[in-house]
């Protein structure tokens, strides 16, 4: 069997250390046992886990849960059914969007073309559709923008048919790139079968997380056209050259054969979308095993994958907005206003969370592996929200036993000796296995 796929462009993503961490599993869970990924995010480690045990993952952000459920679950697209889903969407699927929003689609293409960094730029500012049609304003691309409406509505094409062209396209995916997906979106949604769904889907939100116009493949924000004195940045035509004229069918086609030729365990699986209280309490008992990888910084995954939350819901989202100067605008990212705060991003929030977690998997009679990666302040990372020591005095307050592995020296230290707190050499991720061994 395959022992990794990288699904998305992940931030924290385990991608690298799923032998370490299988490992880990396995010296305190039996295999064919049940094990909980329960931040599984990119969905890496239960792939990796399904493959000695029966996993359950469980994330609160929806795309999650189908990129796992894609990855578990057995592959029920054919072939054919899958070349008849790119047929449609490469014909009769796209060209009434295509023929409206061609006006924005070829001023995107010359400005390419003839390396137009005004216009680049300008697409980058103020190129969603959406946002000029809520705030009716003013902007170099108004004409065009205007132009798009229009042929929008004659058409009946405002609603979730032209969702990520409406949305995203110029901003984080070209219109071209914009006017495909929902294509695709359309194509996947008229499949019955849920299983089959969500291949379809994974390997879209796949394409999408590759073809990003942004630093970083995620989308935190829009890629800034200009510096400190409103100079336009090279990168708004390097940028547009490398991922905005990345072709989506060609490379939604790889990601689908990719994700049907995936061998998958014979093993019970389940994929749970929730807040980590709930699906903990939602777990059977055949569960004894909880491997956590929460965030330790402040960023919400929330808000750098939203588009693909928004690709999985196919909603119409309230918007966010920022006030500058008196003026509240829809945010330059375009994000959905109902994005989930998580409290291990959160200060004040992180202890009580995480102690919950530990109250909870003690109580429940099981295992809990934790992921930690330190903090390294020669690197430009966010700090941590919680301290390693913090986690190590929860786990002990509930646990027998708290050991650290470093996937770097795997070093093993009790919770009580004097060696557990970090030095430079701890810079590798570390693993706090706790467990209790007289009541098991
Ligand atoms: C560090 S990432 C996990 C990465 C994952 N192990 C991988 O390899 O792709 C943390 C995950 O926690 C999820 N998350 C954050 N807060 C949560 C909460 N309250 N309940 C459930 N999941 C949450 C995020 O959506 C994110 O996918």
């Amino acid at each position: 069997m395959e022992h990794g796929m990288r699904t998305l462009n992940y931030l924290g993503s385990k991608l690298r250390l799923l032998d370490f961490i299988e490992g880990n599993v396995l010296e305190v869970a039996a295999r064919g046992s049940g094990v909980c990924d329960l931040f599984a995010g990119s969905g890496c480690v239960s792939y990796r886990l399904s493959q000695s045990f029966e996993v359950t993952s469980c994330d609160i952000q929806h795309y999650s849960k189908v990129i796992c459920e894609a990855l578990l679950g057995g592959c029920s697209i054919s072939e054919t059914e899958a070349a008849q889903i790119l047929h449609y969407a490469e014909g009769e699927g796209s060209r009434p969007l295509m023929n409206a929003f061609r006006p924005l689609i070829e001023l995107e293409d010359d400005a390419i073309a003839s390396r137009n960094l005004e216009t680049l730029a300008a697409i980058l500012e103020h190129g969603s559709v959406e946002v000029f049609v809520i705030e009716d304003s003013d902007s170099p691309l108004s004409a065009v923008q205007q132009e798009v409406v229009a042929r929008l509505r004659a058409d009946g094409l405002t609603g979730e048919r032209s969702l990520i062209s409406r949305h995203y396209g110029g901003i984080y995916f070209s219109y071209r790139q914009a006017v495909q997906i929902d294509a695709l979106l359309e194509a996947v949604s008229r499949v019955s079968a849920p299983s089959g769904r969500s291949l379809l889907l994974a390997a879209l939100l796949s394409t999408a997380s590759d073809i990003a116009d942004t630093v970083g493949k995620h989308f935190a924000q829009p890629i800034k056209a200009r510096d400190s004195e409103g100079n336009i940045k090279p990168i708004v035509y390097n940028k547009a050259v490398r991922d905005k004229l990345a072709e989506v069918f060609p490379l939604y086609s790889e990601w689908l054969g990719r994700y049907r030729r995936l061998e998958r365990s014979s093993r019970p699986y389940s994929v749970l979308q929730g807040d980590y209280m709930d699906c903990l309490r939602s777990l059977g008992p055949e569960v004894k095993t909880i491997y956590a990888d929460p965030p330790y910084t402040r960023d919400h995954y929330s808000r750098f994958y939203h588009v693909l939350e928004t690709m999985t819901l196919r909603d119409t989202p309230q918007l966010s907005t920022t006030t500058i100067g008196g003026r509240t605008r829809i945010s330059n990212g375009v994000y959905r206003a109902d994005r989930h705060q998580s409290p291990f991003c959160i200060k004040s929030k992180a202890p009580g969370a995480f102690r919950q977690m530990f109250d909870y998997a003690s109580a429940t009679g099981r295992s809990l592996l934790l992921s930690y990666s330190p903090y390294d302040e020669t690197k430009p990372t966010h700090p941590r929200v919680v301290t390693m020591q913090q986690l190590l005095d929860w786990a002990g307050e509930r646990y027998e036993l708290v050991r650290t592995v470093s996937a770097g020296e795997f070093r093993h230290n009790k919770l009580n000796s004097s060696a557990h707190l970090l030095d430079a050499s701890d810079e590798a991720e570390l693993l706090i296995v706790c467990t209790n061994p007289t009541k098991r």
